[in-house]
């Protein structure tokens, strides 16, 4: 089965309005003749998202996301911002369980899951992230950990057709050591197979595994080029223009 490639910038507590535009402005030139096919997605801090989506008017090749919504619909939950905000300003997907997320602001799968849930009933994609801690592979718990965050983090979600699944391996995160083209397909290869056990092997031909951690123009063709890694995560190579475009000049 053919995968479209989704390759997403996630621009963290970076970038406010003027960064971005400076961006997107340097990123139309160097993206403009880009023949490639693969998705495109900018994901801003909730305060940059209005002014991303106003600059890409027209420019139906590039989605927005947010990093995060609440799992609440609206009231009184100081400092949250819920799906019908993001959709009314133009976002299409939903970054959740990023390990930023989880090991920082304690996000559990079950809070992740209830998200999940929310951000698909308004009619958004979720990008779920999943991924192990470098203590968790080298002490052989990598399988249980990730099909633990897959079946309670997609608990009662019935149909993967909008799910993105991101696959990042703490350790390789931010940190320059990104796993090596095996070790990323070994484990894409494994993740698919627990989609194919809960949701069966078409669903889990179907949906699309990005890869995340220190990816970069150097290594983008080598990860995007095996079987099972269907798209890239990026956050410190996806902050410059042209860096964020060899990742993309290299998928194609
Ligand atoms: O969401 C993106 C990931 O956390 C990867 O970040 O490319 O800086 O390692 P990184």
């Amino acid at each position: 089965m053919s995968r479209n490639l989704i390759i997403a910038a996630n621009w963290k507590l970076n970038k406010g309005p003027a960064d971005a535009a400076a961006f997107l402005d340097a990123f139309c030139v160097v993206a403009k003749d880009f023949k490639g096919t693969a998705d495109i997605v900018l994901a801003p801090s909730f305060l940059t998202i209005p002014s991303v989506v106003t600059k890409l008017d027209g420019c139906d090749r590039i989605a927005v996301a947010s990093q995060n919504v609440s799992e609440q619909e609206s009231g009184a939950f100081t400092g949250e911002v819920s799906t019908c905000m993001l959709k009314e300003v133009g976002v299409q997907y939903v970054i959740l369980g990023h390990s930023e997320r989880r090991s920082i602001y304690g996000e559990s799968d079950a809070l992740i899951n209830a998200k999940v849930k929310k951000t698909l009933a308004a009619g958004l994609k979720p990008i779920f992230c999943i991924g192990e801690t470098l203590a968790e592979r080298e002490g052989g718990k990598l399988e249980s950990v990730l099909t633990t965050q897959i079946t309670d983090g997609l608990k009662d979600v019935a149909d993967l057709s909008d799910v993105v699944i991101a696959y990042e391996p703490v350790w390789a995160i931010g940190t320059g050591v990104t796993a090596s083209a095996e070790q990323a397909q070994d484990t894409h290869k494994f993740v698919r197979s627990v989609i194919a056990n809960l949701y069966g092997q078409s669903a889990a031909d179907a949906v699309r595994i990005q890869y995340g951690g220190s990816v970069k123009p150097a290594n983008a063709a080598e990860l995007l080029g095996q079987p099972d890694i269907d798209g890239a995560l990026v956050g410190g190579a996806a902050l410059e223009a042209e860096s964020f475009f060899g990742i993309l000049e290299n998928s194609a």
